[in-house]
């Protein structure tokens, strides 16, 4: 077996999916462990949040160069040092123990609703009556159902989705929007990403979950000219605000945008680009930092 390479990275806990998103994107990254969380009987009783952990199989690039330049960025985009978190950076080549198996163990069934449970593609579960279940394997794609921002769309989802909607899941990640959506009788599922690692993550997660009348592919919101009853978007808040005339041109004129991904502290920039396209709030959830809008034409 080949040795792996271990990442550590100091980083403000609330910039957990942005930092995995640009390992997943620049790294040949096989996984990331937001916060190795202890558990007992579901209840999460330690973690190391704050630092995280990125598993990566060879090197081709300076990895702390391009993190360095990436944290650049955010921070031309108006994220203050403060929002980041430091990003220093360690890096130890570590002997391969089978590295995958334990970023695994760190995954266990997420009880999103009462109704709903995500559960990895390696363990057993039997579910209650009537709850729904999406089994996953995220590979290198963003969308275990465990992040907040995942969450909220999927409580959108279970509130506004009507029998029979034609779905659009913008940034689809694992796909697991996607597959909810079917689940909860959805007649057609598109789900688009901008990212190409992701759309054969999202396909076998299909297969595994045995849905029907979807279709996935590498493309975003602007080159889309069907019209769809249920759009989500679970994507950064300045995403957000540049795709928001994108998202409004494939809702139908009756139908709904999730809009999740949003920190407390960033929703102005949203709610400036929810009124420039002069869509209208009829719902807005919460969890921890994360603030998610279902809106209406
Ligand atoms: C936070 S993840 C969400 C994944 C999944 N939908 C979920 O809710 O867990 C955001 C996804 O959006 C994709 N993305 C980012 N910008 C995009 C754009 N402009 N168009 C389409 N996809 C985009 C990323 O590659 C990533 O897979």
């Amino acid at each position: 077996m080949n040795n792996y390479y271990e990442l550590k990275i100091s980083i403000n806990p609330d910039m957990e999916d942005i930092v995995s998103d640009i390992c997943f994107t620049n790294f040949a990254c096989e996984g990331v462990v937001l916060a190795e969380e202890t558990y007992k009987d579901l209840i999460m009783t330690a973690t190391t949040e704050g630092t995280l952990k990125v598993f990566l199989t060879e090197i081709n690039e300076n990895p702390i160069e391009i993190l360095k330049t990436e944290r650049e960025i955010l921070k031309s985009r108006g994220f203050t040092d403060e929002e980041l978190g430091s990003w220093e950076v360690s890096l130890d080549e570590k002997e391969n123990q089978d590295w995958s198996k334990k970023w695994k163990e760190k995954w266990t069934v997420t009880h999103v609703t009462e109704k709903i449970a995500v559960v990895p593609s390696w363990i057993e579960y039997t579910p209650k009556e009537n709850e729904i279940t999406i089994t996953l394997d995220p590979g290198c794609a963003f969308g275990t159902g465990t992040h907040q921002t995942t969450q909220l769309c999927m409580k959108a989802l279970e509130k506004y989705l009507k029998k029979g909607d034609s779905v659009a899941d913008i940034g689809m990640g694992s796909g697991i929007l996607s597959i909810l959506a079917k689940k909860l009788g959805a007649k057609s599922v598109y789900g688009c990403d901008n990212d190409e690692t992701v759309i054969d993550v999202a396909k076998e997660n299909a297969k595994i979950n045995q849905i029907d009348n979807y279709l996935f592919e590498l493309k975003t919101a602007d080159k889309l000219t069907e019209k769809y009853d249920f759009v989500c978007a679970n994507i950064l808040h300045n995403v957000l605000f540049e795709i928001m005339g994108d998202l409004k041109n494939i809702m139908k004129d009756d139908g709904k945008l999730s809009l999740s991904g949003i920190l407390n502290e960033k929703k102005d920039i949203v709610l400036e680009a929810i009124k420039r396209e002069n869509l209208k709030i009829i719902d807005t959830i919460s969890q921890d930092q994360w603030i998610s809008y279902v809106v209406k034409k």
